[in-house]
């Protein structure tokens, strides 16, 4: 971990016009510097970068970030290796981990389990030479021997302690820390893994953090997984990644299978950019991991019930994330196949051939929408509006709201703003697209009042301390933003304005916060102006609800003539709350 404190100072001292111009050429506009964006084709600049915000945002494809975002998009580095680059050019040295004495002994225990894995994965491969049964069943699953080395697949042998000839201290600790052993209830210990195929899972940074065991043949269960250790948590890891990430970067795409068979049979007819999830649900972290790779991704699943189930799960986690250039598909094989079984039944050609055509995000959730509605009647096109409401209202990305927002418009029988107000998505920023951004368009409209205080909070984050919170529309992304950034304002003081966007970095957050950052590109405000914009803001709240208040206080009174007084009172405030407004 690197301090945030060390961060902060790092982000203060670097301008990021000087970072990105070693890559790309800008020339100064205005307050802002332009050049051809890196990350799309354009022959016009759109690429903008603000020097007194630090960061980039091309107005083109979507790109955005700080300097340490930038690195790590433009020059592919981690996240590690952009603080320590800009560190080296600002001339500081990233701190040796100031650990608390816990964080070092946590830290060298990790590392030691590292180590305990890898042994045992050494282990397991070199067993697997051993065993002839182990070598004909992958032949028989018509795996070479070199796909097997490079998924450095391994064999548990047939033994209830077989481990005690890697471990000389097969009773130490790490070894249940790990997952490769179970003490039971007499305290007597045993292998984990037993008779069966061992796929190794390895981290993003390529160290073993668990195993996938395979039965030969028939039995249960069909895999068994190591369980989550400090080294291991499904939700987060995706199998084949270490192996599949050149083959995704050269082919901007990557393909999310379900299985570990399905990662390697692909890589050995030549689809590498194949990774699985770990027997769980697609989650947002994976989803993220992967927008972060490649340029496209399309999550394949089987044609049965369960995969169509696993696909609507992986799209519902996809939406809020989903962003303008990076386009998502979903493929679904015919019902008897797998990936495995599909590429040695018709091989590469024709299963890259699926990959291509595989059906849009949006194809897949207005075909799942429509087929529970029926058009044919008003009840039925008004239940299909009500059903996409939350899908839609969960989209970050403007252009495919947008876009969406015209099929349901169109497949219902309303106009485009009528569906817009149903699916009271105006307030969610619908604004911001209800004009297409041209290319070089000057920053989106404002939208909300929402995302006008987050933006006086990114110009000045101590303000979100001081908001109040029933004033706000909670259902919008805004709001939830503002609420994290209120909620650490409660236990430490303000971060500042660099660091408040770089804390949020790969949050649900993240584009939000983009967003807002986008519009103070043409809107501000800047440290000095964000208070006074700030009240301006909170005051037309006030003044919003106390109107509504008198609202439905009038249509009372009607009917409860002593309302009348309290009426009268209510007019009264909201006179004084215009009377502030300057
Ligand atoms: N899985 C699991 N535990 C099980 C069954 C499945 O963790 N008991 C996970 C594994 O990651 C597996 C994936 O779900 O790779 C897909 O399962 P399944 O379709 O049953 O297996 P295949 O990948 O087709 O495996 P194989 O081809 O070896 O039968
Ligand atoms: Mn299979």
């Amino acid at each position: 971990m690197i301090p945030d404190s060390f961060k902060q100072d790092l982000l203060n001292r670097v301008d990021i016009v000087d970072v990105v111009s070693r890559y790309v050429p800008l020339k100064k506009g205005g307050a802002n510097f332009q050049g051809l964006c890196p990350f799309h084709t354009e022959k016009s600049p759109s690429f903008t970068v603000s020097p007194a915000k630090q960061f980039y945002h091309c107005f083109g494809c979507g790109a955005h970030g700080n300097a340490i975002g930038f690195l790590m998009a433009y020059a592919s580095m981690g996240y590690v290796d952009a603080v320590k680059d800009l560190a080296a050019g600002a001339g500081m040295t990233v701190p040796e981990m100031q650990r608390s004495p816990q964080e070092i002994q946590r830290h060298e225990r990790e590392t030691d389990l590292y180590g305990v894995m890898e042994k045992a994965m050494e282990f397991y491969r070199a067993q697997l030479k051993e065993s002839t049964e182990a070598i004909a069943y992958l032949r028989g699953r018509g795996l070479t021997g070199e796909i097997a080395a490079r998924f450095r697949i391994g064999y548990a042998p047939d033994d209830w302690q077989a481990l005690q000839a890697a471990f000389a201290a097969y009773d130490d600790k790490s070894l249940a820390e790990t997952g490769l052993v179970i003490d039971n209830d007499e305290g007597r210990r045993y292998d984990r893994f037993r008779n069966r195929v061992m796929f190794p899972i390895l981290s993003q940074r390529g160290s073993v953090i668990g195993f996938g065991g395979r039965v030969m043949g028939e039995g249960e269960p069909k895999y068994l997984n190591s369980p989550e250790t400090a080294l291991f948590e499904k939700g987060r890891e995706l199998y084949g990644l270490t192996q599949a990430r050149d083959a995704i970067r050269a082919a901007g795409r990557v393909l999310v299978v379900e299985g570990y068979m399905d990662v390697v049979a692909l890589a050995q007819f030549g689809v590498g950019y194949a990774v699985a999830t770990l027997g769980t649900a697609t989650t947002p972290v994976h989803v993220n991991k992967l927008l972060r790779l490649a340029d496209e991704i399309v999550f394949c699943f089987d044609g049965d019930k369960a995969g169509r189930k696993a696909a609507w799960r992986a799209l519902e986690v996809s939406l809020p994330l989903a962003v303008d250039h990076k386009p998502m598909r979903f493929l679904f094989l015919p019902a008897e196949d797998d990936p495995d079984s599909y590429v040695r039944k018709h091989g590469q050609e024709a299963f890259e051939n699926l990959a291509r055509e595989a059906q849009t995000l949006s194809g897949f959730l207005l075909g799942e929408l429509r087929a529970q509605a029926d058009l044919s009647t008003p009840e039925g096109r008004s239940k299909f509006l009500t059903e996409a409401k939350p899908h839609l209202q969960k989209i970050n990305a403007a252009g495919l709201k947008l876009q969406l927002l015209k099929e349901f418009a169109a497949q219902a029988g309303v106009s485009q703003e009528e569906a817009e107000a149903l699916m009271e998505l105006r307030n969610a920023g619908a604004r911001t697209y209800s004009r297409p951004a041209p290319a070089r368009a000057a920053a989106p409209l404002i939208t909300s009042q929402e995302q006008n205080l987050l933006r006086c909070v990114l110009a000045k984050p101590a303000l979100a301390g001081t908001l109040d919170f029933d004033l706000l529309d909670e259902h919008l992304a805004e709001s939830a933003a503002l609420r994290t950034i209120a909620a650490w304002l409660e236990v430490e003081e303000a971060p500042s304005e660099a660091m408040l966007a770089e804390r949020l970095r790969g949050t649900e957050h993240e584009p939000v916060i983009a967003r807002a950052q986008t519009a103070m590109l043409a809107h501000g405000p800047d440290a000095e102006s964000a208070d006074h914009e700030f009240r301006q803001v909170v005051l037309s709240l006030h003044i919003k609800h106390k109107n509504a208040e008198i609202e439905v206080l009038k249509r009372e009174a009607a009917t409860r003539p002593e309302l009348g007084a309290e009426l009268m009172r209510r007019t009264k405030e909201l006179a004084e709350l215009k009377g502030r407004r300057m």
